[in-house]
């Protein structure tokens, strides 16, 4: 293998981009599994408070919570009753307070998932929709028609909900006669918002300030790419739609008119000082619409979802990788990446199981594999220049919980066939702190998923101080990558040649190499060994890279 350069379009651009999310490693906190303060077996913020020292520690840079809000948990909590309240179950607003305190107190950002598609049924504004019936004013800020076909019995549109069935329901009229249709593109019980209603967007501009005024860093915004439909409603006029998401412009997700929006976020946050950010969960077909939500006037960061979905092999990561950064560039945007979330199986089974298999799965397949390219992805993850998301307890090596018995799922989309997701309980297992005791550590009481009887072993308490364990591997990553000048930062990486399967870069002062295969490949010393999620013996002028292996070095 001989080291060059490769094209000149790869040399790294001198940064003069600075703003504290750039390279932020950002560490997303599930508060109903992530550890529970009161014993309910449910987590809460008096819990995530507890353990924000932890998250210090860890080496992370800001933390994201999803939603904790007044919600009757239609679907965990994305089903928001009251946009400024705790729900009792999490805590209170004052809770809220001591969480944003203590982590700015170590050094920590908060980021808060902000719900504008949709919110709960039980939101005042759709209740009295109903309530008050057709003719209500609140009913224009949502989506309701009258039915198609004779009574109006037949759904207005064709479209189908991201969980499943019909993207509609029918009401009943105050008088129990049937009703109008609204729309949700998820739950029935997560009516979507009206957004060319000029009192939706003064109630979200006003949401942002109620949290940034609480001292927030930035909100990460759900189903960012729905909020706008296209006039009229069309139909779609195919079946089975949810085969085409991610492949095409629906009506429904990542129209143009979403932008707007979003330069007016931008204004409200640009009056605040201190950086605060918007991240946006875009699913769109390409990282080319992606970049669309970081031009300069709109958020400051968007989910790599296409590098989330890339398998184990260096030839699709190169890709992606590079479109990545290609889409980014023009825009001049921090690339992000992420291998985990609460929507996905967790990436230690997704690299367990046979290339080719989803993010939703049902099979542990072969543990170990998964865990040691799960190790390796996240070094390669941590190498590259932008900002990393790590979900909670994949610093663990945690697998997906693949064998839960149906009955104690609660995923809303698991009980309505043929939805895209369904499986989703098997990464919101609470995470186990400790070998022993009650629910590992998660809390006094019990769990609200029931976790393995290996939690134990794989516990935060299990793994502190052994050299060899995930989680120390995550601890001494941040570590060098904050000590490291050049990882993280930047925009550019300058491949390298390497035999295939191997993946080879220079950043900064820096050296990543991946082998994203099966068997040892030698290749020449790239430079002094930093860290590897194996044991690697470099020789005088070669190394011998193990199989599903990365390796960092200093250059
Ligand atoms: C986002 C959330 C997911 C939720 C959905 C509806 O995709 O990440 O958990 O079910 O939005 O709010």
């Amino acid at each position: 293998m001989t080291q060059h350069l490769a094209t000149p379009a790869d040399v790294p651009t001198t940064g003069t981009h600075t703003g504290w999310w750039r390279d932020a490693v950002i560490y997303q906190v599930y508060p109903r599994s992530f550890a529970d303060g009161d014993g309910d077996g449910m987590g809460d913020l008096e819990g995530v408070r507890s353990r924000l020292p932890y998250l210090r520690d860890l080496g992370v840079d800001a933390v994201w919570l999803s939603p904790f809000y007044a919600s009757p948990q239609a679907d965990a909590g994305y089903d928001v009753a009251d946009y400024r309240a705790i729900d009792p179950m999490f805590g209170s607003l004052h809770d809220a307070d001591a969480v944003i305190r203590e982590a700015h107190a170590l050094g920590l950002r908060i980021i808060v998932d902000l719900v504008p598609n949709h919110s709960s049924d039980q939101h005042e504004w759709f209740q009295r929709a109903l309530r008050e019936g057709p003719g209500s004013p609140l009913r224009e800020r949502y989506h309701f028609r009258p039915g198609k076909g004779a009574d109006g019995a037949l759904p207005p549109n064709d479209w189908e909900s991201i969980f499943g069935g019909p993207a509609w329901t029918r009401t009943e009229n105050p008088d129990g006669t049937p009703g109008d249709w609204y729309l949700h593109l998820f739950a029935p019980e997560q009516p979507d918002f009206n957004w060319e209603h000029p009192a939706v967007r003064d109630e979200f501009r006003s949401i942002l300030r109620f949290w940034l005024d609480m001292g927030v860093d930035g909100f990460r915004v759900d189903v960012a790419h729905g909020l706008v439909k296209a006039a009229g409603l069309p139909d779609i006029g195919a079946h089975d739609q949810l085969k085409l998401l991610g492949n095409d412009v629906m009506p429904f997700f990542d129209q143009d008119g979403v932008h707007e929006i979003y330069r007016s976020w931008r204004k409200v946050l640009s009056e605040y000082d201190g950086e605060r950010v918007l991240v946006a969960e875009a699913w769109t077909p390409t990282v080319d619409r992606t970049a669309n939500y970081v031009r300069p006037d709109e958020m400051h960061q968007a989910f790599n979802f296409q590098y989330l979905g890339t398998h184990w092999d260096a030839t699709e990561l190169r890709t992606v990788i590079d479109a990545s950064l290609a889409a980014m560039r023009p825009v001049g945007a921090p690339t992000t990446w992420v291998l985990s979330n609460h929507d996905v199986t967790r990436h230690a089974t997704r690299f367990a199981n046979p290339a080719g298999l989803g993010t939703q799965l049902r099979e542990a397949g072969d543990r170990e594999l998964g865990l040691r390219r799960a190790r390796a992805a996240t070094l390669l993850m941590l190498a590259l220049p932008g900002s990393a998301y790590v979900y909670q307890g994949e610093e663990l090596g945690l697998p997906d919980v693949t064998d839960l018995p149906d009955e104690v799922r609660q995923d809303p989309s698991f009980w309505r066939a043929s939805g895209q997701d369904g499986f989703r309980d098997g990464c919101r297992v609470p995470i186990p702190w400790t070998v022993e005791g009650s629910s590992y550590g998660f809390g006094a009481g019990g769990s609200w998923l029931p976790q393995p009887a290996t939690w134990g072993a794989l516990s935060v308490e299990a793994q502190t101080g052994d050299p060899g364990s995930t989680l120390e591997l995550y601890r001494s990553a941040l570590a060098v990558r904050r000590a490291q000048p050049g990882l993280g930062a930047g925009e550019d990486i300058q491949w390298l040649d390497a035999p295939e399967g191997v993946l080879a870069f220079r950043r900064d002062g820096f050296v990543c190499t991946a082998n994203t295969t099966g068997r040892a490949i030698s290749v020449p010393l790239p430079g002094r060994f930093l860290l590897s999620n194996e044991p690697v013996a470099p020789g005088a002028d070669t190394v011998e890279l193990p199989a599903d292996t990365t390796v960092w070095w200093a250059v």
